[in-house]
């Protein structure tokens, strides 16, 4: 093997252009590609910066370096020196952005062999991913997943400049925390000093943040990794980064101005688009009745509509025994699908019964007539003016949902965005960003049978309703809000409470008795008598913005080191067992059932 002795790297690879013909260059890098021409070898070096030609001739070189050339494989690591030449007009590739020149090498040092990788180094690869997690080094190596990573260094450089210059502080806030309320499932690390002890990772910063609001620092932001026991999915990760940010004396249209500011320069500085602001804002009641998901999909239409109306007071036991109990029919609009097949419908009523609904019905207005399962019990009246209030013609299909609000709007919106999917109603490159506001401040858990903080039990209830704390929690809205964008949460937060006595009557209104509420936030509680500024802020999803800046649909692909959907990492092998003494210096013994077999 050779080494760098005597030579310096003058160019990266991707970045020689017709500008550079002539010039004696020395570049470095990975073998991507070497093709053979017998007298004549072309080899694809890669970089970070992309990729050059090098072509190794037989006939202008030395018999030693041409062997060389000879025994280079995929992935080698090489260092070359030669003068850039214009290719002839017919060997441009116009498919390579150094596609017009090549590098006539006249040195060549092999650094470095490689094993043959388990899978090509290239782009839109089609291999299990678990493969690409296990050789993550390999993975990573390729030109998409680079640029993931770079867009991610780049969009967290243009946050902390965004923030600096509006007056924010990134301040750290420890990994090794007593357990915060964000609802998941903690990661605990035994103490080793306080045996029978556990530190919690954090699941947010939240309650520092908060105190650092009391402690004075009025504008606080962090890029801060946050940990959730929680079961993954393609937008969830254990171990993943918020943005996280907090400010006092403010309002909730200073805070949401402030990060629409920070998206738009976010877009235009990393991607050169540009955000038209305000973005819309919704109520959480709205997205729900219209969308029937509290982050909408604005990319398609598609709305449920309510048709409760049209078809109270019939014969048909489904319907009238939904709306006797409370409960509403609505349905979504597919255009010009009343020829679905048969055997699609079929799937759709086990799909959306995968979403709680008991069944689905449909109205078909086909050219040879109206097709629905409930047709016998209604009149054409009916049927007409359901189509009038749907704005449906013939030739469109009517999906339709009975049941309770929620389970309406849980069957219906997934139902519609399984339908945007199939009928390819989707823009790709739309950008479609939102808030939903007013969200509301509790939810009913059938489970434990009480209430539950929706967002976390230091949001702010609206001022007017504080009022049916007591008496009506299912009532009280919050300032409370989400960032969407495309379908994904981006972000979410709220206005907090400061006044101790309001907090007392959430921390009851969700069944936390004084002491429970003091043993879990007391130190939050105590730091807050000492004059506690109003406040608010909210926390983006990094890892989620980043996918869908570069179009990915999973976070893994924009996480260097993600782990896999049993939560392990599959290179580096973790979780993993541990010596017994490590065990017994932490006071800890496995049960039976852990152990290994
Ligand atoms: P929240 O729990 O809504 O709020 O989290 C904020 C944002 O973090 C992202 N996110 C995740 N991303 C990847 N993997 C996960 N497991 C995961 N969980 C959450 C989402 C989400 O919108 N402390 C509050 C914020 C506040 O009130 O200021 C909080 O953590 O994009
Ligand atoms: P059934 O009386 O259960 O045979 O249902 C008659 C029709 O109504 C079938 O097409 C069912 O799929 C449909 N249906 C049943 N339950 C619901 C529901 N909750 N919402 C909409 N349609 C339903």
């Amino acid at each position: 093997m050779e080494t760098l002795e005597g030579l310096n790297r003058t160019h990266e690879c991707g970045t020689l252009r017709k500008s550079e013909v002539g010039q004696e260059v020395t570049v470095c890098g990975w073998v991507s590609r070497r093709r053979d021409h017998g007298g004549l070898i072309f080899v694809d070096l890669r970089d970070r910066s992309g990729y050059v030609q090098i072509v190794y001739d037989e006939a202008a070189m030395t018999e030693g370096t041409f062997h060389k050339a000879e025994s280079l494989r995929s992935e080698f690591v090489i260092a070359v020196c030669g003068k850039v030449r214009a290719r002839s007009e017919d060997t441009v590739n116009p498919k390579m952005e150094t596609g017009d020149i090549e590098i006539v090498c006249s040195e060549l040092r092999i650094l470095n062999k490689a094993k043959t990788p388990p899978f090509y180094i290239q782009d839109n690869l089609d291999v299990d991913e678990m493969l690409r997690l296990r050789y993550r080094f390999l993975d990573l190596r390729r030109p998409e997943m680079q640029k993931n990573i770079m867009l991610r260094h780049r969009v967290a450089k243009i946050m902390r400049d965004y923030f600096d210059r509006n007056g924010f502080l990134e301040i750290e806030t420890p990994m090794l925390c007593k357990s915060t309320p964000e609802g998941a499932r903690d990661f605990l690390v035994p103490s080793r000093l306080n045996p029978g002890n556990f530190y919690a990772l954090p699941q947010s910063p939240q309650i520092y943040k908060q105190i650092l609001m009391v402690a004075g620092f009025e504008k606080y932001f962090q890029i801060v990794r946050c940990f959730r026991d929680e079961d993954l999915r393609a937008d969830r990760q254990p171990e993943f980064t918020q943005l996280d940010i907090e400010m006092s004396f403010i309002d909730q249209e200073t805070i949401l101005t402030m990060m629409e500011g920070m998206m738009q320069e976010i877009f235009d500085k990393s991607l050169g688009v540009q955000l038209k602001t305000p973005f819309l804002r919704m109520t959480w009641d709205d997205a729900m009745a219209r969308f029937g998901s509290d982050k909408p999909d604005l990319r398609f239409g598609m709305e449920l509509m309510d048709i409760s109306e049209h078809l109270k007071g019939s014969s048909f036991k489904v319907f009238e025994s939904v709306l006797q109990a409370g409960g509403q029919v609505k349905a979504i609009k597919v255009d010009g699908y009343a020829n679905i097949p048969r055997r699609e419908l079929d799937g759709l009523v086990e799909y959306v019964q995968g979403y709680g609904a008991k069944g689905l019905a449909w109205i078909q207005y086909a050219e040879d007539g109206i097709k629905s399962p409930f047709k016998k019990f209604y009149g054409d009246d009916t049927f007409e003016a359901v189509r009038k209030a749907c704005h449906a013609e013939t030739g469109d299909l009517l999906l339709v949902v009975a049941d309770q609000p929620l389970v309406v709007a849980q069957a219906l919106g997934a139902l519609r965005l399984e339908m945007g999917r199939r009928r390819n109603l989707i823009d790709p490159d739309a950008l479609c960003f939102l808030w939903v506001i007013d969200f509301p401040m509790f939810e009913y858990n059938d489970e434990e049978k009480r209430w539950k903080a929706m967002h976390h039990p230091f949001t702010a209830p609206r001022d007017e309703d504080i009022q049916y704390l007591k008496t009506d929690p299912g009532r009280v809205k919050a300032n409370a809000y989400d960032m969407v964008l495309n379908g994904v949460e981006i972000g979410g937060g709220s206005l907090r409470i400061y006044n101790s006595d309001l907090q007392e009557q959430v921390f009851e209104a969700i069944g936390l008795t004084p002491e429970t509420a003091h043993a879990k936030f007391g130190f939050m509680m105590d730091a807050f008598q000492y004059g506690t500024p109003p406040h608010g802020g909210l926390a983006f999803g990094l890892d989620r913005l980043i996918m869908l800046m570069a179009k990915r649909n999973s976070i893994r692909d924009v996480i260097a080191f993600p782990k896999t959907q049993s939560a392990s990492d599959a290179m580096a092998h973790a979780p993993s067992e541990v010596e017994e003494k490590q065990l017994q210096e932490l006071s800890i013994r496995l049960a039976a059932s852990a152990k290994k077999k």
